[in-house]
């Protein structure tokens, strides 16, 4: 068996800043309440039509440099987003061949805001078993141009914003490791946050009526998510720690998925961990799903936050509903 590790990272998000304020222009809402709820104080919106393969770009070129590989060592491209170009084919088919990477298997994976830990997971047990040696992971989501940014979506379209992350995960020679992870699910509760239109088993898919209903944006039972999502992001940070024998004492840093600093406050309360032990960049980005733990490990990094040798766990919630933790030596 061969161990993994975390060799590149790379971040991209649109130039284009949205402000609280901004947001206040187009539905009934305000600063203070998006705050206050959120912490989110500004996100980023595509202005051009961008693609999420596109957007990734970027962050894979950036990632790849970081590793100090070339693209062409690249075995395997895994894809985690919501927000696909097209039903089909997937993001990494359109993602591959902007990387001019033809013949490299490309893999989408659909687990929204768990997908970079899902997709952590993947690529450690291809590289486990010594099928790869180099996988690259990108999370990336074109949330801005899905959103009902009138007043009657604005519990949720407040929230979300567009951004892109990208890792390299490669056969380590270190101690540098992927440690464990853990992956969890309960569709129960998949229409407690979810997109419901186009529908799969109806011809159309999507009908006029169904525009005119707005069943094409995503809708949540937002209480709900808020009160699953505390529980979860402790207890699988927990799971994490018992694995590899670790207290919380020997955690240096918790990257949480960016739901909302309301849950990343109360996974540092439940934790008993001081708040800068726990990671957050959501005033900034917002949420940005899929690539909100790329892009966190990225500025983390950059802020020296994460450095050699670090114990490091990552943990996600999110719609389906999906949850997810991996222990991490930097
Ligand atoms: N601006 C102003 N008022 C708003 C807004 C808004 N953007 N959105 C909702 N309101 C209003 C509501 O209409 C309601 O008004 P009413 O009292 O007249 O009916 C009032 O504010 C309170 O609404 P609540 O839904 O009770 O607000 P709550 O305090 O629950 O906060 C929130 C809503 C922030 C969505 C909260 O439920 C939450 O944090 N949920 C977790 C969901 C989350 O973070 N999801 C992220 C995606 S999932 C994930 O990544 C894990």
């Amino acid at each position: 068996m061969y161990k993994s590790k975390i060799a590149g990272i790379g971040a991209n998000v649109p130039e284009n800043v949205i402000t609280n304020f901004d947001l206040e222009k187009l539905m009934d809402t305000s600063n203070e309440w998006i705050l206050e709820r959120t912490g989110i104080h500004e996100r980023r919106f595509i202005t051009q039509p961008t693609g999420a393969a596109e957007l990734a770009l970027p962050a894979c070129i950036k990632a790849v440099k970081n590793a100090g590989i070339n693209k062409s060592d690249i075995d395997l491209i895994i894809v985690a987003t919501l927000t696909p170009e097209h039903q089909c084919p997937g993001t990494s088919s359109f993602l591959q061949v902007l990387l001019e990477l033809p013949g490299v298997p490309t893999l989408d994976i659909r687990v929204q805001c768990s997908g970079f830990i899902y997709g952590l997971s993947i690529a450690d047990q291809f590289i486990k078993t010594g099928q790869y040696k180099n996988i690259l992971l990108i999370g990336v989501e074109v949330q801005s141009v899905g959103l009902d940014l009138s007043t009657e979506g604005r519990d949720l379209s407040v929230l979300f914003g567009d951004g892109a992350g990208a890792a390299v995960i490669s056969r380590s020679y270190n101690d540098s490791a992927i440690l464990s992870t853990h992956l969890f699910g309960d569709g129960r509760y998949a229409k407690d946050l979810w997109v419901e239109a186009p529908v799969g088993y109806q011809n159309p898919r999507i009908s006029a009526k169904m525009l005119e209903e707005g069943k094409q944006y995503p809708k949540m039972n937002g209480k709900h998510v808020f009160k699953h999502a505390i529980v979860r992001f402790p207890e699988v940070v927990r799971t994490a720690l018992k694995a590899n024998n670790w207290t919380i004492d020997d955690v240096d840093i918790v990257i949480p998925h960016q739901a909302n600093q309301r849950i990343i406050e109360a996974i540092a309360k439940r934790l008993e961990l001081p708040l800068e032990k726990v990671y957050s960049n959501i005033h900034k980005y917002g949420n940005t799903t899929a690539a909100s733990i790329p892009l966190a490990i990225y500025d983390a990094l950059n802020e020296g936050k994460i450095k050699n040798g670090d114990n490091v766990i990552l943990a996600a919630f999110g719609s389906g509903f999906t949850w997810a933790s991996a222990a991490v030596r930097w």
